[in-house]
C-alpha cells in the first residue's frame, strides 16, 4: 500500500498526497502562442473557413506575466510545448532565433523553480512536413528524429520531463478517421500507417533523448478513455469494452514497450458501450445519457480516472498529463477537480504510482476546431485585450498545491459541491 490513508467517501478528512507530488497545468503551443505561421494548422485554418487561432493567449510574447501567475498560485510544475514548425520552418533550416526564444522562456520557469514537462510535439506539423504527406509517409519519423537531435542538446538544462508525442491515437483520430483536423483525409489504410510512424518516431527520440541525456525522463501522453458496458449482463457489451480499452488505451504503449521512463495519461473520456439491437454486434457511445456533461458534451465521470488509473498502471510512475473540464461554470470547475482529485488519491492509496496532476488548461485557449468557445482555462482570457483573470477554481487549485492536496476546511468548504450531479442534458 502507498502511504495514504482512505477516509470513508463522504467525511471530511483531508487527502495530503504523498510528498514532493507535482502540481502543475498543461498547455500546447499552437493552442496559446499565437501566428504560429509555418504550421500546417495555419495553413488549414486560413483555408478551412474554419475559425482562426490567430494570435491566440499571444504568449509567445506575454509568457512572463502567465508564468508569475504559476507561481502566485502555488503550481510546481508547469506542462508546455515547443513548436517544430518555428523551430524548423523550412526543410533542414533550423531557426537559431526561436530557438533562442525557448530557451529564455524556459529559464523563466525554472528561474521560478517550476518543474518543466515539456512537449516535442502537440498536434502541428511544419507545413513543409505536412505537405510531403506528414505521418502517414515512413521519412516523417526520420524529420522528426533529426529536429529531436538538434533541440534536446539545446532545451537539456531546462527540462526535467520530456514528453515525445502528444496523444498519438487522438491525433490519428482526428486527422483519418473522423477527419475534422487537417490533412482531413478519411482513410483507415492512412490511420495505420500514421499510428505506425508514430510509435517508430517515438522510440526513435526516446533513444536520441537518452543518447544525448542518459538519466532524462521520457514518456509520451496518451488519451486514456474509461468504458463501461451499459448492460452489465451484456456479453457484446462487455467484450466491446475489452477490447476498446485494449485497442484504444493499451496498443501504443504495447507496441513501444521499453521506451517509456513514465506513463503520461489525458484523461478525459468515458464511454458507456450499447448494443443496438441490429443482427451484427455494434457498440454505441451513450456518453450524455442523462448524465452532466461537459460544454463539449463530455460525460462527467470521475469514477473513470480511478479505472484508468489501476487498469493501466505497470510499475512505471504516472503522471496525469491532462485533466479538465470545458465550462462557461467555474463552480461546475472547481467541483470537477475536487472530484477526480479524490479519484486519483484513492488510486494511490491502492498502491498506483502517481506522481503528479496537470490541469488542463493553464488558460482559456484555442481548442482546435472547436475555436475559442470552450473555455478550459483555470485563468479567463479575454481573447480581444489578452487580459488575464484567475478564475475562482485556480485558487482552489492553488490552496490544493500549496497544501500537497485537499485540507480539512477546504474539504467542509466544498463538501456540499462534490456530490452533487446534475442532470444537465436527457436525450430524445
Ligand atoms: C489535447 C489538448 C486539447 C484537450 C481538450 C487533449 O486531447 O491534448 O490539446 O485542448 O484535449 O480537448
Amino acid at each position: 500500500m502507498a502511504d495514504v490513508k482512505v477516509p470513508p467517501k463522504h467525511d471530511h478528512t483531508p487527502l495530503i498526497f504523498p510528498e514532493g507530488f507535482l502540481w502543475g497545468s498543461a498547455t500546447s503551443s499552437h493552442q496559446v502562442e499565437g501566428n504560429n505561421i509555418h504550421s500546417d494548422w495555419w495553413d488549414w485554418e486560413s483555408k478551412s473557413g474554419h475559425e482562426k487561432s490567430g494570435e491566440a493567449c499571444d504568449q509567445y510574447n506575454r509568457y512572463e506575466e502567465d508564468f508569475k501567475l504559476i507561481k502566485d498560485l502555488h503550481q510546481n510544475a508547469h506542462r508546455l510545448s515547443i513548436e517544430w514548425a518555428r523551430i524548423e520552418p523550412s526543410e533542414g533550416v533550423f531557426d537559431q532565433n526561436e530557438i533562442n526564444h525557448y530557451i529564455k522562456t524556459l529559464t523563466s520557469l525554472k528561474s521560478r523553480n517550476i518543474k518543466v514537462m515539456l512537449t516535442l510535439h502537440h498536434f502541428t506539423l511544419p507545413l513543409w512536413v505536412s505537405k510531403k504527406g506528414g505521418w502517414s509517409k515512413r521519412k516523417s519519423a526520420w524529420y522528426f528524429e533529426r529536429f529531436v537531435k538538434k533541440i534536446v542538446p539545446e532545451l537539456k538544462d531546462y527540462v526535467d520531463f520530456w514528453i515525445t508525442i502528444n496523444e498519438p491515437e487522438g491525433y490519428v483520430w482526428c486527422a483519418y478517421i473522423g477527419a475534422k483536423w487537417p490533412p482531413q483525409k478519411k482513410s483507415k489504410w492512412l490511420a495505420l500507417k500514421t499510428n505506425w510512424n508514430l510509435v517508430r518516431a517515438h522510440k526513435k527520440a526516446y533513444r536520441v533523448i537518452h543518447q544525448i541525456v542518459p538519466h532524462a525522463k521520457v514518456g509520451m501522453a496518451q488519451n486514456v478513455q474509461s468504458y463501461t458496458a451499459y448492460h452489465k449482463h451484456s456479453f457484446r457489451e462487455q467484450l466491446g469494452v475489452i477490447i476498446s480499452d485494449l485497442s484504444s488505451n493499451h496498443l501504443f504503449y504495447f507496441l513501444s514497450r521499453g521506451t517509456h521512463d513514465f506513463l503520461g495519461l489525458n484523461y478525459y473520456f468515458h464511454y458507456r458501450l450499447k448494443e443496438d439491437g441490429g443482427l451484427i454486434p455494434e457498440v454505441t457511445n451513450v456518453r450524455s445519457y442523462t448524465k452532466e456533461v461537459s460544454d463539449l458534451g463530455w460525460e462527467i465521470f470521475p469514477e473513470g480516472m480511478f479505472d484508468i488509473l489501476t487498469d493501466m498502471a505497470d510499475g512505471l510512475p504516472i503522471y496525469i498529463t491532462e485533466c479538465g473540464i470545458a465550462t462557461s461554470n467555474d463552480d461546475r470547475r472547481i467541483r470537477f477537480v475536487m472530484q477526480y482529485l479524490q479519484e486519483v488519491y484513492r488510486a494511490i492509496a491502492a498502491g498506483v504510482k502517481v506522481k503528479g496532476f496537470f490541469y488542463w488548461s493553464l488558460l482559456d485557449n484555442f481548442e482546435w476546431a472547436d475555436g475559442f468557445d470552450p473555455k478550459f482555462g483555470l485563468i479567463e482570457v479575454d481573447f480581444k485585450t489578452q487580459k488575464r483573470t484567475v478564475r475562482p477554481s485556480a485558487e482552489i487549485y492553488a490552496d490544493i498545491a500549496k497544501n500537497n492536496g485537499i485540507r480539512h476546511e477546504l474539504m467542509k468548504f466544498l463538501g456540499h459541491r462534490i456530490h452533487v450531479t446534475d442532470v444537465i442534458e436527457i436525450p430524445k
